[in-house]
């Protein structure tokens, strides 16, 4: 039987995205240019976010398929782990220093979270050929884009701040995070739900499946990695 090391090992492995061996090279040199700077929470999130408005503008500004194919299944790859990471790491937290008002953000977040997979659901398994393709991507970013807005305006300074009598736990906190978006899949699965351990349990057994099938799929030559270490 395998333990779960030998998992967690193995997905590592295949969390490193093939196609951009040369971005790998050139992330580590801005990895160890910045690897002293701690992060917090919500910096790392906000990071990601910017990131998922940069590959969302890429293919509605494109008119090229293949570019549009490639930065797609970029969104696809960066929102999946995205949203399990914060389920896993940040969305626990709300509840765990928040109280009530913290499980009510939780609860409604993980909501949210759940529309956005099943439009990302859709969204993965098209091809940007398809004339829906464009307008598929902006439905999911209507309700993506609110979603976010709330996270940085509300959820993420309430978090720190109830975070902030701890020093340094906000900065542990990125990490955990960057350190779990390499071990969640990497495709949308709603049906797996959006709460802890379930979302783990179900995590561990698709994702080395969805890492495995990346090595198939197209993406940017170009793209800098957002975690360098998390590829
Ligand atoms: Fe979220
Ligand atoms: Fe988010």
């Amino acid at each position: 039987m395998f333990s779960l090391r030998t998992i967690a090992i193995s997905q590592r492995r295949l969390a490193s995205r093939p196609q951009n061996l040369n971005a790998l090279r050139f992330d580590k040199r801005a990895f160890s240019s910045t690897a002293a700077k701690t992060t917090s929470i919500s910096d790392a999130i906000i990071k990601d976010h910017r990131e998922l408005e940069q590959y969302y503008n890429e293919v509605i500004n494109s008119n090229n398929h293949d570019h549009q194919q490639r930065f797609g299944n970029q969104f696809t790859w960066e929102l999946a782990r995205h949203s399990v990471g914060e389920e896993l790491v940040v969305y626990p937290a709300f509840e765990k220093h928040m109280g009530a008002q913290g499980k009510e953000m939780a609860d409604h977040d993980r909501k949210e979270h759940h529309r956005v997979k099943e439009l990302l659901k859709e969204f993965q398994n098209m091809k940007a050929e398809d004339p829906a393709y464009v307008p598929k991507l902006k439905e999911l970013w209507s309700v993506l884009s609110e979603h976010i807005k709330e996270e940085e305006e509300k959820d993420l300074p309430s978090l720190e701040q109830a975070l902030s009598s701890a020093s340094g736990q906000s900065e542990s906190m990125a990490k955990s995070f960057g350190h779990t978006k390499a071990f969640v899949p990497s495709r949308s699965h709603p049906s797996a739900g959006e709460n802890p351990p379930f979302e783990t349990v179900m995590g561990l057994m698709t994702a080395p499946i969805d890492h495995l099938a990346d090595l198939f799929r197209k993406f940017p030559d170009k793209t800098i990695s957002p975690n360098p270490s998390t590829k």
